[in-house]
């Protein structure tokens, strides 16, 4: 059976593609965030995953007012990288692990998920950077499954859904049949609201009190209703739904989680930037 050895999580601000395309990343605006992640990829050279679960929220590229999903899962042999805007620089395409995908479709439809498979996927900055981040050298040494998490228009699916639709993730990786090392990523957040009355908001307290909650105490954020989420983090606060599945996800691996490392910053663009590593313990 596949083995699922743990979870990362980073914010994904499309500027973070700019800062890496011109190099910024030891001026004194981006240091603070990028030093987060050497010891992340000190793990990573360690624990060498070969595929990743990758929870993330499409901006309005591959899914649009439309025609919008709850949760949406890639089954494609590759997802090609698009921007919807921002004018960062495209990266190649990311290779697909389509018998995952599968799995995860299969198990998820089985445990009364009502997902879109998509066998054709466009995936923006949210899917990309975090990729970009963790493994910044060359081509991206792992395959993906993306997961796309509504967070963009009306009614989103609250937190304790999806937790349990993480939860439901980890299991169908736990039953792959497969000798491949898996790692989830969450990419989001956290605390950040970029348009109207309230843009800039960013909520420190309650962004180390989640993340501290990750560690010790997981279902805690699952207590607030999505407008409760808004309210404390912002309307695109609530990426930190993404932080969510993949912890929920490291549920199937065990107990218990072990911190590796994290950073948290204030603020890059609009938005409050996180990263984290966790191992299954
Ligand atoms: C910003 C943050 C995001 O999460 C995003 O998707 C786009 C922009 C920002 O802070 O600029
Ligand atoms: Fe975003």
């Amino acid at each position: 059976m596949a083995q699922l050895i743990g979870g990362l999580g980073t914010s994904h601000i499309p500027a973070i593609g700019s800062a890496i395309h011109k190099g910024l990343q030891q001026e004194p605006y981006w240091k603070p965030f990028f030093d987060g992640f050497p010891p992340i990829r000190e793990w990573l050279g360690a624990k060498r995953p070969d595929v990743v679960v990758l929870f993330y929220n499409d901006h309005g590229l591959n899914f649009f007012l439309d025609k919008m999903p709850t949760f949406a899962v890639g089954a494609a042999p590759e997802y090609n990288n698009a921007d919807e805007g921002w004018g960062i620089p495209t990266l190649p395409p990311f290779r697909g692990e389509l018998d995952l995908s599968w799995h995860i479709i299969n198990t998820l439809v089985e445990k009364e998920f009502d997902i879109v498979s998509c066998q054709e996927m466009l995936v923006d900055h949210a899917c990309t950077l975090p990729l970009k981040l963790f493994w910044p050298e060359g081509d991206c040494p792992v395959t993906v499954v993306p997961v796309c998490i509504n967070t963009v228009q009306f009614p989103l699916p609250k937190a304790s859904r999806v937790y349990a639709m993480g939860k439901a993730v980890g299991e169908a990786i736990k039953s792959w049949d497969s000798s491949k090392k898996v790692a989830v990523i969450a990419s989001g957040g956290l605390s950040h609201q970029l348009d109207g009355e309230r843009a800039g908001f960013i909520n420190k307290a309650f962004d180390l009190q989640f993340l501290d909650s990750l560690e010790t105490n997981p279902e805690w954020a699952t207590q607030f209703s999505i407008h409760e989420l808004v309210e404390k983090t912002g309307t695109q606060g609530v990426e930190l739904l993404m932080w969510l599945a993949m912890r929920g996800a490291l549920t199937a691996a065990g107990p218990k989680v072990r911190r590796v490392t994290g950073n948290y910053h204030i603020p890059i663009s609009n938005t409050a930037t996180a990263v984290l590593a966790l191992e299954a313990a």
